[in-house]
């Protein structure tokens, strides 16, 4: 059989059949048009081993003498009891391949066991890859694990992957690739605040934009593993799998369990070639949220800038002050004003009415209308915080049905089963029982009815623990039904948006993204934080996607005071809103940020198409990171003259070494055009300015701008000003 060949963006997969199954020959740069006989690789076999090469399969499998991590786990269950047929010979029956995809099937009539294996490559680069099992035998068939996993080429030596916790998302951790394997394992029951958005493998000091990097994401919202594995001889696997509990997937007679999408990039100019790959990804979905704008895209609706009730008064609902926040609001030019949570019936603080998803008449007498009305008359949008997977003692809801709330006893709360301990005084409703699931959606549903709301800020604020149904683990369940809530309530209210927050961040991945409109990125809007955290979470989401805010002065997460132009830049890059009492914001504050929300509305169609750019800087207190026009460089050279070729953010994150930054090329432009790159915010009018820097004297390009090519712009670079610390500068390069 002839190998699997596919290519898309400078990027490619070869799959060798010659082994009886299918062996992933390649997965990194394009090949060109000729492959080789792929026989010249077939490799040694050394003494003390089995004797045949050994392929990495595609399901790398005892069977083939792979003695790393297998793909497939699992056995069957018989009168005799369980355990057999362990071990599958997995081998290929069938190869269909249309375009940039694949679909592979491989068997084996003696266990009775079947994979499936669908490979897409998209026009960006980027691979999906997914497994389907079946039983086709006549007994239960147990599936402990079946993960996704490609090989990366040995100059892969080092590991990136992203750890977190609430307040401190996605924070970068590196080590060597050694032998043996590196597991990331979330049991968190969602995605988690540490768990690994982007799982990469590279050549040695891999950075920015040099390098070879091989990276994966697991699009799963429950328990995984993301991993790699390297073998006695060397070979290195990086992958992912749910985290299946025990006895989770069982498969009665032609049943079948499909894994998590893996998607898979590579880039030959480290992290940013990735990061394109998904975004072009992202971008290309008909349901992707677009600038109304973009001449390379279908025209969408620009992200509205937001201002979010929740650092502003918390469970403090007064009717008047929020009106006076959203005439506040409006008056600053926000689009959508999203009410948090302490709307809903007994909500005066976090300990009670989670699932009584009425509008509580105590405090709204005259229900949300009245600042529904005054929200919508005013020109914005209304949004509403809910927590539709949670449920608290304290509810009506848990009072009339106690057997709802989920736990790891077959016995129901209410005849003596005990509860997983509580988080943040909150239960999770077990929403694999059909009633419980119809109650959920039959509320929300009719709150999207019965009120002018045009988005949902959708909270899940615990893990998972002890989670069962019917004394059975029951996460994998849980995470499939509360996609299905998701996906029922968009197909009954075609108009809403969803943004998915968890604690913050911590539900973020691809899984959630694809019935989500964007992600709430942390609880911390402290912009210093928020730096890293976004620079993560924009390595695969992009910015559009990113919910990003300016909060109060002093932070309310870790206490720290930042001046407007830090916070304000740092928002920019996201997608941008307020969570804060404007209220308070008066005289020149005001007005600076009334420009910052100026600087958005001007910017955002290019912040929200255009590519990321992230310099590699020798200073590690310095950032450069930017947003270019077009989805490649050479759409960068087509660019009108006079149009704004990019945006970048010099930000300084604490005290230098060095007196001064030097000069810091400006990477990512074409290099044979011309552009002129200006400091617009803050200037010389702006309140900020002289916190900002610390230099007697500016650079000299810093009061009129500088006129030079992309080559010279990102070779030479130019001397930049010496910023304070926790400080930025926003510059604009325009195409000439
Ligand atoms: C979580 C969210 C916050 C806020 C609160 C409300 O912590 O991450 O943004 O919505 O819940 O209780």
């Amino acid at each position: 059989m002839d190998p699997l060949y596919l290519r898309s963006a400078g990027t490619s997969l070869v799959i060798s059949f010659d082994s009886g199954e299918a062996e992933v020959i390649h997965w990194g740069a394009d090949l060109g048009g000729v492959l080789p006989d792929l026989a010249i690789l077939a490799a040694p076999v050394g003494p003390s081993s089995i004797d045949a090469r050994v392929p990495a399969g595609l399901l790398p499998q005892a069977s083939s003498a792979w003695r790393g991590r297998p793909a497939l786990r699992g056995h069957r269950i018989t009168d005799d009891g369980a355990g057999f047929d362990f071990s599958s010979h997995l081998c290929v029956t069938s190869v269909r391949a249309e375009g940039s995809s694949a679909t592979i099937v491989q068997a084996d009539g003696d266990t009775g066991v079947s994979v499936s294996s669908h490979l897409a490559f998209h026009d960006g680069g980027l691979l999906e890859l997914r497994h389907t099992v079946t039983n086709d035998g006549s007994t239960p068939f147990q599936v402990d694990e079946l993960a996704t996993v490609l090989p990366v080429a040995p100059d892969a030596v080092e590991l990136l992957d992203l750890t977190g916790r609430w307040c401190r998302e996605r924070h970068p951790q590196r080590h060597s690739i050694q032998q043996g394997t590196w597991v990331r394992t979330g049991r968190h029951g969602r995605t988690g605040h540490d768990s690994s958005l982007l799982f990469a493998a590279g050549t040695q000091g891999f950075g920015n934009r040099h390098g070879k990097v091989w990276a994966t994401h697991l699009a799963w919202s429950g328990n995984h593993e993301q991993f790699a594995d390297t073998i006695g001889d060397g070979r290195t696997l990086i992958g992912g799998s749910e985290l299946l509990g025990p006895a989770e997937v069982i498969l009665a007679p032609g049943g079948s369990y499909t894994t998590p999408a893996l998607f898979a990039a590579y880039s030959d100019h480290g992290l940013d070639g990735i990061t394109q790959a998904f975004y072009s990804w992202f971008r290309s979905r008909p349901h992707h949220v677009l600038p109304a704008a973009s001449t390379r895209l279908p025209a969408g609706k620009p992200r509205p800038v937001v201002l979010n009730t929740w650092e502003a008064v918390y469970f403090d609902h007064n009717l008047d002050t929020l009106i006076e926040l959203a005439e506040s609001a409006a008056d600053l030019g926000v689009e959508r004003f999203v009410l948090d949570d302490g709307w809903f019936r007994g909500r005066r603080d976090d300990h009670a009415g989670l699932g009584d998803w009425y509008v509580d008449g105590n405090v709204w007498p005259n229900g949300l209308t009245p600042l529904i009305d005054a929200v919508t008359s005013r020109g914005m949008e209304f949004g509403l915080w809910v927590e539709p997977e949670m449920v608290n003692l304290d509810s009506d809801v848990a009072r009339a049905h106690p057997d709802w709330i989920v736990g790891p006893s077959a016995a129901a709360h209410k005849d003596g089963g005990r509860l997983p301990l509580e988080w943040r005084n909150q239960h999770v409703i077990d929403l694999v029982n059909p009633e419980a699931w119809q109650y959920v959606f039959d509320r929300v549903s009719a709150l999207l009815a019965g009120n002018n709301i045009s988005y949902l800020k959708w909270d899940q604020n615990r893990d998972l623990s002890e989670h069962g149904h019917a004394g059975r683990p029951s996460v994998h369940e849980q995470t499939l039904a509360a996609y299905r809530l998701f996906d029922e309530l968009r197909r009954a209210h075609p108009g809403v948006e969803i943004e998915s927050c968890s604690s913050g961040g911590a539900r973020v991945d691809l899984g959630i993204l694809e019935r989500t409109d964007r992600v709430w990125a942390s609880d911390c809007n402290d912009a210093l934080e928020r730096q890293t955290i976004q620079r993560w979470t924009g390595a695969v989401v992009p910015p559009e996607l990113v919910g990003s805010h300016i909060g109060p002065t002093t932070s309310h997460t870790t206490a720290r005071t930042h001046d407007l132009s830090f916070r304000g830049i740092t928002a920019l890059f996201g997608h941008f809103g307020m969570e804060w009492d404007i209220r308070s914001v008066q005289g020149k504050d005001r007005e600076e940020l009334r420009r910052i929300v100026g600087l958005y509305k001007e910017h955002r169609n290019l912040i929200h198409s255009g590519r990321r750019v992230h310099a590699d800087l020798a200073d590690d207190a310095l950032l450069l990171h930017g947003v270019v026009a077009g989805g490649s460089v050479a759409e960068g050279a087509e660019l009108q003259a006079g149009t704004t070729a990019a945006l970048f953010a010099m930000v300084s994150t604490r005290t230098s070494a060095a007196e001064a930054p030097g000069r810091i090329g400006i990477p990512g432009l074409n290099a044979e055009r011309s552009y002129r790159v200006e400091a617009v915010f803050p200037t010389t009018d702006d309140a900020d300015y002289g916190h900002t820097f610390t230099q007697v004297q500016p650079p000299a390009w810093l009061a009129g701008g500088a006129t030079a090519s992309g080559r010279f712009l990102a070779e030479v670079g130019l001397p930049m000003p010496i910023l304070n610390p926790e400080h930025a500068l926003l510059l604009k390069v325009t195409a000439l």
